[in-house]
């Protein structure tokens, strides 16, 4: 992790659960061609060309787009900050670049679709987050490689041949500079994605930190925006490491130094919209993944792919807004909480802020739940959802188990006395008071 940014990522550490926004040209064809691909690959993976994709660029017509009514759905659903794609990997800019003429003031939107969003979020008063892929799909100069869409066309890669690593190099760090300058303070950057060959030797013509200047690139950054937050996909150290469409299995370490970590997930396995894809999470799933994160102190940043004409799929809007219901009571449990010392129960996972634990059952069992470790520890037990109580007991370890009488537990062990019906919430919560 770099020098000093433990603090500047103190409030993304806090906020736990942000937005990802993947919104671009890709919203037009929403396909994909299996389900482990996602929509925003198109141009690679069916091999097109700048003349084929084209036809999205003349028909990105988002006339619905109502940044405040995403932000107020985010907001609304408990996210605290945002991550929005500012240009994905084939080239198109949601802003008013100087640098380049492929961007949204020359499609049929006809203007800046950055600077609305960033205002409209912010006024609901979440941080603001910028992805910006290193990958250029559609620059001149960004050299053919594995991944490139054009990449087994022979004629192109022989006309292409000159390409300039270092023109592309400087279009970047000048975007990067245009992003950090023109739209108020950044809260966190998040750069997409770096191959060197020593990582994926698979992939012929891979780029790293030497290709994208990543060292100067930081320094730019950080002098532009001294708080900011980074990741670090800029195949340098950052001050977050972002595991994508997977869960740790436990608190992050590299190089036996614990590292903040956000997964980013995503609603149905797509990060760009993705019209007849069904693979969509259930709210419930996805509130365990929170709570998961959270309890292996890590943060969820949940994905939605807006629209070709600018709103959030009725699908996503209806899994969002039951996580906002859940949110609504169980917030705390989310927010400045982190991992507990204890080990807790088969089917749970425990969150913990300041003096209260809090345990999130998953799979709700009958009866009871045996909590070692925690006897005389808990003054108190309530359901996070109505604040009622949760009675307990510590039963005697030397205690046997005989007809109805519950023995045998190991010393140390808090009983918690559950009702049959498993409270009607995603995941029921019992909220225990540390002495
Ligand atoms: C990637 C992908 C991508 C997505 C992203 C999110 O590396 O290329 O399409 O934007 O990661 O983490």
């Amino acid at each position: 992790m770099s020098e000093g940014s433990a603090n500047n990522a103190s409030w993304l550490k806090d906020a736990r659960f942000g937005l990802f926004i993947h919104w671009g040209l890709y919203a037009v064809p929403a396909r994909q061609l299996d389900k482990q691909s996602l929509a925003e690959w198109v141009k690679n993976r069916e091999r097109l060309s700048d003349e084929d994709y084209e036809a999205f660029f003349e028909h990105f017509d988002p006339d619905l787009y109502d940044p405040a009514a995403w932000a107020r759905e985010a907001k609304n659903a408990g996210m605290r900050y945002f991550v929005i794609t500012t240009k994905h990997h084939d080239g198109f800019c949601l802003w008013d670049s100087q640098l380049t003429g492929y961007k949204a003031t020359n499609t049929p939107a006809r203007r800046d679709l950055l600077r609305p969003m960033v205002d409209a979020f912010r006024a609901e008063g979440l941080r603001v987050g910028f992805y910006h892929s290193l990958i250029d799909w559609h620059h001149p100069h960004f050299p053919v490689d594995g991944f490139h869409p054009q990449r087994d066309d022979e004629d192109f890669k022989q006309a292409n041949a000159h390409r300039d690593m270092s023109k592309y190099r400087e279009y970047l760090h000048g975007q990067v500079r245009e992003l950090l300058t023109g739209y108020g303070k950044i809260d966190y950057l998040f750069f997409d994605f770096s191959y060197p060959p020593s990582r994926l030797p698979d992939i012929w013509g891979g780029k790293g930190r030497e290709d994208w200047g990543s060292d100067e690139l930081m320094a730019m950054v950080r002098r532009l925006q001294p708080e900011i937050v980074v990741n670090d996909r800029a195949d340098v150290p950052g001050d977050v490491t972002t595991p994508e469409q997977y869960q740790p299995a436990a608190p992050m370490r590299l190089e036996q130094v614990q590292y903040l970590w956000e997964a980013n997930q995503t609603l149905n396995g797509s990060f760009g919209y993705d019209r007849d894809n069904l693979d969509w999470k259930s709210p419930e799933l996805l509130v365990k993944m929170l709570v998961d994160g959270v309890s292996k102190d890590g943060n969820l940043l949940l994905n939605v792919g807006p629209t070709a004409r600018g709103e959030l799929d009725p699908r996503a809007l209806g899994v969002l807004r039951r996580i906002g219901q859940w949110m609504h009571h169980h917030q705390r449990a989310i927010y400045g909480s982190g991992p507990a010392p204890f080990t807790a129960p088969p089917d749970c996972r425990y969150t913990m802020n300041r003096d209260r634990v809090y345990l999130h059952v998953f799979s709700w069992p009958f009866g009871h739940l045996h909590l070692p470790g925690l006897a005389g520890r808990a003054e108190f037990a309530r359901f996070l959802h109505d604040g009622s109580e949760i009675e307990r007991e510590v039963i005697d370890p030397d205690k046997h188990a005989f007809n109805t009488t519950v023995g045998g537990l190991s010393p140390g062990t808090l009983t918690l006395r559950l009702p049959v019906q498993r409270p009607d919430v995603e995941v029921p919560v019992i909220e225990l008071f540390l002495r």
